[in-house]
């Protein structure tokens, strides 16, 4: 598999080159990521070309068995192209225009911006189409944010006019007679700027949902214009972009679409987060529903103005196995060496600033030894999760437009469920509303307020299939365009669900109520929101234990076809999710990877050529000795274990059985 570095090679002299590349190749490196920002080295004035740096130290990388992956330098235009065109600077909602100085000044309208992009993406693939070295692209980096200018304005103005055709749809659809909106013609129309409120979000909820799906829409075309210049001119060559974590400022699905594999990067920071980088992975994987690469993996402290914690020793290659057991088929560390100057002096590297090889690059080099050994046995394989977990970016946005309750995130609600699962040693995917769901047993869908014909279907289908579906509170209570329904709710999921919903409020922050279940002897505390649920012909599983509705249906089952759909109206409480989640894993019959949690250790499987192999974790500071039965090989030391098996703190093992 892949494994290497970002690489810098502008920020050092040449007479290192050589160095480095020897280094690389002797921790077992072979792919180095360049030139993302070296735009102003690359063209250091406006049609004025210098490849010949970067010829050499692709030359040398080459010569050392190591491939490269470019990335086009469009994050950091220029000083002169900036000063030549000054309307590429994004605007913030607030009118302010961005200056000069850090990177990503760039309106994804701006024409000029497209001009000059096209020249030296272009300029970039003629002049490595025939460069075997270079194996792929990476477009731009950590696409994101959102501008607010006149020709964003404009260009929204286009975008509405394509997806209402009239007018007089926009308004309606909006509902623009509140507060005397009404646009007369599609000139009139405002993108979410300052207004009465700083809080752009207290703009009508259809335009600033619209606006936000713009925005995605404007910067997936940006990437898409860059992907068809390369796959022009390098058409033998992979096309891939870097994404952030759990990002959802624009509809990640999108931007996954017209690439060859998403990758992402990945700075867990300390042992206490084990939880988000696999949930993070899990989202990459779910983008196109395979494995994927990490960009760039964390390889020491972070910083810029202030310093993370130090990775301990082996925590940093743990971090890096997390990420092969959760579905990475390569890992790139960012980054080979610490820069001595410019904003990111303390985001530490494999090697410090001295370059002088120590603990990390050891550390690196042993991974990059056993990973030349046994990663055919993993690399490619699928992960058999049994149940998904459904992230709409839709949904999000209608969320953080209105939170409903103090404080609420959506993506907090996933990742409550996500966390239960993972303690529960549980698989799983994180998938798009309109993904196919028939493998697995159980769909968790917390949050689907927003719903469309698509979707509807996809949950109907996939329970009358024989599916677990449960949902959670507004379930289908707002149209695609962030309407409130008139109907009567769940709307038109009411079949599936077999309920009505009676009536709704917040459950204020610090405050509980309880589900108290009828059948198993189980209370459990819960938070946010309160649903009074009315069972048609759905079955009543738990009611509220305290409050004016005591004793109303606060969980349903409705057997539909072969499967069952479960409505939850309220959110179980952090403290009991786990309760709540074991119980939801026994009634899908889900088997965990283990049976019990053991905190700090995580389990993963990868499925290879119908071969298991299952990563256990050891993120604590202590040694664990886990129980297991039968034998099994751990093909990093090649060593037998039976009936039980010890790993050493920050260590793991990859066990096949024998
Ligand atoms: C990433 C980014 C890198 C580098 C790194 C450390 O988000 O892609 O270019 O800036 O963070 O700050």
């Amino acid at each position: 598999m892949f494994y290497g570095v970002d690489y810098y090679p502008e920020h050092w002299s040449e007479e290192r080159w050589e160095i480095d590349a020897k280094l690389m190749r002797e921790a077992n490196m072979n792919i180095v990521r360049l030139a993302e920002f070296a735009w102003a080295k690359i063209e250091p004035e406006e049609g004025k070309f210098d490849f010949s740096w970067l010829d050499k130290v692709v030359e040398i990388l080459e010569k050392n068995g190591i491939k490269v992956i470019l990335g086009t330098p469009t994050a950091a235009p220029p000083k002169w192209l900036m000063d030549k065109c000054p309307d590429i600077y994004p605007v913030d909602y607030m009118g302010h225009t961005y200056g000069f100085g850090l990177r990503k000044h760039t309106c994804y309208n701006s024409e000029n911006l497209y001009r000059y992009t096209e020249i030296i993406v272009s300029k970039m693939a003629e002049h490595y189409k025939d460069c075997s070295a270079v194996f792929g692209w990476q477009i731009d980096n950590e696409f994101g944010g959102r501008c607010y200018c006149d020709k964003c304005q404009k260009a929204f103005r286009k975008w509405l006019k394509k997806k209402y055709i009239t007018i007089d749809q926009l308004n309606k659809e909006w509902g623009t007679i509140f507060w005397s909106q009404v646009y007369r013609n599609w000139d009139e129309i405002i993108s979410p700027r300052y207004s009465m409120s700083a809080d752009i979000t207290t703009h009508n909820p259809g335009l600033v949902l619209d606006y936000y799906r713009f925005y995605s829409d404007t910067i997936v075309a940006f990437q898409k214009f860059q992907i068809d210049i390369l796959r022009k001119i390098v058409p033998h060559h992979v096309i891939t972009h870097n994404f952030m974590k759990l990002y959802n400022g624009l509809n990640y699905f999108d931007l996954a679409k017209d690439l060859d594999f998403v990758s992402w990067d990945n700075y867990p920071g300390t042992s206490d987060n084990i939880i988000e980088p696999a949930l993070a992975h899990d989202v990459a994987r779910g983008l196109k529903n395979t494995t994927f690469w990490v960009m760039e993996q964390q390889s020491g402290p972070r910083g810029w103005q202030i310093i993370s914690e130090n990775p301990e020793p082996g925590q940093m290659r743990l971090f890096a196995y997390q990420s092969i057991a959760h579905g990475a088929d390569a890992i790139i560390y960012f980054r080979w060496r610490t820069c001595p100057f410019g904003t990111e002096q303390y985001w530490h590297g494999i090697l410090g600033h001295d370059g002088v090889p120590r603990r990390r690059y050891f550390e690196a080099k042993q991974m990059g030894e056993e990973l030349k050994r046994i990663s055919s046995m993993f690399e490619k394989g699928n992960i058999p999760a049994q149940v998904a977990i459904i992230r709409c970016y839709d949904n999000e946005w209608v969320f953080e437009i209105q939170p409903h309750v103090k404080k609420f995130r959506y993506i907090d609600h996933i990742r409550r469920y996500y966390e239960a699962l993972f303690r529960n040693n549980i698989q799983v995917d994180v998938v798009s509303p309109v993904a196919d769901l028939g493998k697995y047993k159980l769909a968790i869908a917390p949050q689907l307020t927003l719903t469309n014909e698509k979707i509807i279907e996809n949950l109907y289908k996939y329970v009358k299939n024989g599916g677990i579906l449960i949902s959670g509170f507004r379930t289908g209570a707002r149209d695609w365009n962030n309407r409130i329904i008139m109907d009567v709710l769940p709307g038109e999921l009411r079949e599936l669900f077999g309920i009505e919903i009676e009536e709704y409020g917040i459950i204020p922050e610090n405050k509980f109520n309880l589900l108290k279940f009828e059948k198993e002897n189980m209370i459990i505390n819960c938070d946010t929101w309160y649903e009074i649920l009315s069972p048609i012909t759905a079955q009543v599983i738990a009611r509220f234990g305290d409050n004016f509705f005591e004793g109303s249906p606060a969980l349903t089952m409705n057997n539909y076809g072969n499967g069952r759909a479960y409505y939850i109206g309220s959110v179980p409480s952090e403290k009991d999710i786990d309760k709540f989640v074991y119980w939801l894993v026994k009634e899908s019959e889900i088997h965990p990877l283990y049976d019990k949690p053991i905190p700090g250790v995580e389990f993963s499987c990868r499925v290879k050529d119908g071969k298991e192999v299952l990563f256990i974790l050891n993120h604590n500071s202590k040694e664990v000795n886990i129980e297991l039965i039968g034998s099994y090989v751990d093909i990093i030391k090649s060593k037998k274990w039976e009936n039980h098996i010890e790993i050493p703190s920050k260590d793991l093992v990859i066990l096949q059985k024998i």
